[in-house]
């Protein structure tokens, strides 16, 4: 009971404290959910396999209308099949673009793997209904007919926006925890190439930020930063993701309202945890509660530790 009492006193007590914290004082500890997790480098490595198959998957069926189980099919160490997965009916340019993010993918997988070990990968749904239902929470409302990312190239970009970003801001969370020199070398490498995906996919939206995504009536810009706030939404830990388009408090140094790369008040790179993560892919904002693009759960040791028994 003490301690309870205790406890509600101290949570009063943050609510200044982040008061302050915007004024530039010390900023306030992470909430409790957003602290980084104990985990040795291999557990934490594999834990991105969770993300690098799901956008392995997607990209190969989006460019070529196969995954893995036909490119790679050792990467996938026996794992299920994806479900839903189809070739997108995309425009020439945006289909080469996909197709080499496709193989950069592939090549994430192998690199994981021969330098920690791989893990069979997770039941991946990646049908357009498990798009459809992320763009209906992100839009608050049924979108009709139903968002489909395999329709054409807008859209494929659009729910491509969904992906990489998370991989981006989970290695960044990643690189700090590691101790060995050639993991720290390993994750660097994979951040360097995903934060490049990411870049050139806002880019692409950009180019048309302010055209309607047809039929709903709504811009890529919005459909963006939507998209943004569900995550941050289901992440618990904050604002660490922004859309295509942003007030200029979160513009680069105040003066930009373009916002092409998502990024803090430094233009430093936001970051997440393994939880945080879970939060967001599995679109149910808990990490012991799979769904969303890993109906069955995350591989890996830390994705399992998280899993409700
Ligand atoms: C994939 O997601 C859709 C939308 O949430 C759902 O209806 C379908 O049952 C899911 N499939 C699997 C195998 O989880
Ligand atoms: C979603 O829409 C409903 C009404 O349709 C509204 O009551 C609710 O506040 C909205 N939620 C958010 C997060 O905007
Ligand atoms: C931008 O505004 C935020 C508050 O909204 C402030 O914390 C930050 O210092 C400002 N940055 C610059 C470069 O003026």
């Amino acid at each position: 009971m003490a301690i309870r009492t205790c406890f509600s006193a101290f949570l009063l007590l943050l609510l200044p404290l982040e008061f302050i914290a915007v004024m530039g004082v010390t900023p306030p500890p992470p909430l409790p959910q957003c602290r980084p997790i104990v985990a040795d480098d291999r557990d934490l490595i594999q834990f991105a396999l969770n993300l690098e198959f799901l956008e392995a998957e997607f990209f190969l069926y989006g460019a070529l209308g196969d995954g893995l189980d036909v490119l790679a099919p050792s990467l996938a160490q026996g794992g299920p099949p994806p479900v839903g997965g189809r070739k997108a009916n995309l425009d020439p340019v945006i289909r080469r673009i996909i197709e080499e993010f496709a193989y950069q993918e592939i090549g994430h997988l192998r690199a994981i793997t021969e330098s920690v070990g791989g893990v069979p990968r997770p039941r991946l749904n990646i049908s357009a209904e498990a798009f459809a239902a992320l763009f209906n929470r992100a839009m608050n409302t049924t979108l009709s007919p139903p968002f489909n990312p395999y329709a054409n190239s807008l859209n494929y970009l659009l729910a491509s926006y969904v992906i990489p970003y998370v991989g981006l801001v989970g290695y960044v969370g990643t690189i700090p925890n590691l101790v060995g020199r050639t993991n720290r070398e390993l994750v660097a490498s994979l951040l360097g190439v995903e934060s490049g995906q990411d870049a050139v996919i806002r880019t692409l939206l950009y180019l048309r930020a302010n055209e309607k995504v047809m039929p709903y009536g709504v811009t890529v810009a919005d459909f963006t930063d939507r998209i943004s706030e569900i995550r941050n939404r289901l992440g618990r830990c904050g604002m660490k993701d922004e859309g295509l388009k942003v007030p200029k408090q979160l513009g680069a140094e105040n003066r930009t309202t373009s916002n092409i790369l998502s990024a803090d008040a430094d233009s430093l790179s936001y970051s997440r945890t393994q939880p945080e993560i879970l939060r967001t892919v599995y679109g149910t904002g808990d990490e012991s509660r799979p769904g969303g693009f890993l109906p069955n759960g995350g591989v890996g040791r830390i994705a399992m530790r998280f899993r409700a028994t």
